[in-house]
């Protein structure tokens, strides 16, 4: 067989190593892309993926890291993203970065067609954006604004503007993160049909079994480093040969052995209905009834648009909806929850889905969005002290590895999954009686995963409940002792651990 031409390789990584203050984020990295495949990289939350590809696209510029980066077998030095899209690269980050009050298609051209004499002509590029919105398959008008979509369909539009951009090598950092199983499915798709076509790509997930799904090849990375490649055209490539690559051991069990010591109910929702924030009279939960007990993990799951953020959001201390009625039981006393802050002061923590809008504080420590919940418990006299915040903050980046050099540094800097694990901790400081998680462990990588079930498990152990919104039917399966079920605002019914499988949730929420 003959060896590959030199530009048979659309990008070429070459021993590139990356310093940041106190972290070696790459460390002699090399590894390359074919023209036209698929490829996925695969690591823990930390490893230097999305650094990479930084690198590789100018985020990271020329003179910021040592190694060489070649393109079409030409060396780059990349200033910025600018030069890289230049050069057919498009790099979607983990968070998409599409102006929200912006409509469809500005979005499409926003900053990349100006005519000669510096002026946009809307109008053309209105009619220029529908044969890429229907390449990607959006059939959503041009005008719409992109905060009114769902994140699937503004990722669609994120991949139209690409497309519109002559791009060639696509990376996509986490792009199914955010997304149900239907919009991810529709995503990998698309980029199985874009691939026919001749685009390259380069993806980076966590979910093992998307990315055996739809990679050419697929690259492990630990620590830094470039671990190995595998040819998934030539070569039976596993689950567990990627687990093992990245935490660099076996993993046999996906969730934690434990025995469960389940009391009385301590938590009860009797006929809860909320209203939507602008529909009033549309019901986005509909008379829903639930209990908790002591020690109890229960699992909420659906369908996206079930309702089940909703309910929890709506439960703790109304912080969504426009009307919520029904009745909140706490240690068989009714209560209400007037905002977020009265139930945490009467003893329920809520980790939401969404790491950026639940507040964590991106330009400020690791120390201080640990400790903002708890200022109270870690004061004296009203004054924080500071010994403490310390401690605090040490503790828990022990106990759940949180990658970073000092809890001094910015939240911005962590990786995505560390940060999920400070959303975590802040919470855990607070020590709630009731913790309600909502998907607890999107974009962590599995051994961290392992790590956020034991914690779970270890809560639980001390008589502390958990509802936990899930996604994913095995976590459910794995992690809780009872599962409801909820589709279209309802809940559809109630499995015991024993006898749930994920075609009975699924049959229940469709029934
Ligand atoms: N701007 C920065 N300043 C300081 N450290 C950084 C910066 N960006 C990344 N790091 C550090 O570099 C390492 C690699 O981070 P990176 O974001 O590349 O990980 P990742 O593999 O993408 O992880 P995840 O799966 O959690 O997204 C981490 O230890 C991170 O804290
Ligand atoms: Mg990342």
């Amino acid at each position: 067989m003959e060896a590959p031409k030199q530009n048979d390789y659309i990008l070429e990584v070459q021993n590139v190593t990356k310093e940041f203050p106190g972290v070696k984020a790459l460390d002699e990295v090399s590894f390359r892309v074919r023209r036209g495949e698929i490829h996925g990289i695969c690591g823990e939350n930390g490893a230097g993926k999305s650094t990479l590809m930084g690198v590789v696209s100018g985020v990271h510029p020329v003179g910021s890291y040592t190694g060489k980066v070649l393109i079409h077998g030409q060396e780059t030095h990349f200033k910025s993203v600018r030069d890289s899209e230049k050069m057919g690269l498009t790099i979607m980050h983990q968070e998409l970065a599409l102006s929200p009050y912006l409509s469809i298609y500005e979005n499409m051209f926003l900053g990349h067609s100006r005519n000669r004499f510096g002026i946009i002509d809307w109008d053309a590029l209105l009619e220029k954006s529908r044969p890429f919105l229907k390449r990607v398959g959006l059939r959503d008008r041009p005008e719409t604004i992109v905060s009114k979509m769902g994140v699937g369909k503004q990722q669609l539009v994120e991949i139209a503007r690409a497309l519109s951009k002559n791009t060639e090598l696509l990376i996509l950092d986490e792009p199914t993160a955010s997304l149900n199983d239907e919009e991810s499915e529709k995503l990998l798709d698309l980029i199985m049909e874009l691939r026919k076509e001749g685009l390259t790509c380069v993806i980076i997930s966590h979910k093992l079994n998307e990315v055996l799904k739809v990679a050419d090849s697929i690259t492990v990375m630990r620590d830094g480093k470039s671990i190995q490649t595998w040819d998934t055209r030539t070569e039976e490539v596993t689950r567990a040969m990627i687990i093992k690559g990245m935490v660099g051991r076996d993993m046999k069990n996906m969730y934690p052995e434990k025995t469960p010591d389940i009391g009385d109910v301590v938590f009860e929702v009797r006929n809860w209905t909320v209203h939507h924030p602008e529909y009033h009279n549309m019901k986005v939960v509909d008379n829903a009834s639930f209990t908790l007990r002591r020690g109890e993990i229960l699992a909420f799951c659906g369908p996206m648009g079930a309702g089940r953020t909703e309910l929890m959001m709506s439960i703790f201390g109304k912080s969504y909806g426009s009307k919520s009625e029904g009745e909140i039981y706490h240690h068989s006393e009714a209560v209400q929850f007037a905002s977020p802050r009265d139930a945490i002061a009467k003893g329920i923590g809520y980790v939401s889905e969404d790491r950026k809008s639940l507040g964590l504080i991106l330009i400020q420590d690791v120390k201080t969005n640990i400790s903002n919940s708890s200022l109270k418990k870690l004061s004296r006299f009203g004054v924080v002290d500071s010994y403490k915040e310390v401690a605090a903050a040490e503790r828990y980046r022990a106990s759940l590895n949180i990658k970073t050099p000092t809890i001094t540094q910015m939240v911005r800097n962590l990786s995505g999954g560390n940060q999920q694990k400070v959303v975590l901790s802040r919470c855990l400081l607070a020590e709630p009686d009731i913790f309600i998680v909502d998907e607890p462990t999107r974009g962590i990588d599995v051994g961290a995963k392992f790590e956020i079930y034991t914690i779970l498990n270890q809560l639980a152990a001390t008589g502390k409940s958990i509802i936990m919104v899930t996604s994913e039917l095995p976590e459910a399966i794995g992690m809780a002792d009872r599962i409801y079920v909820m589709n279209e605002g309802e809940i559809k019914g109630c499995l015991d651990r024993d006898e749930a499988t994920q075609e009975k949730i699924m049959h229940m929420a469709l029934s």
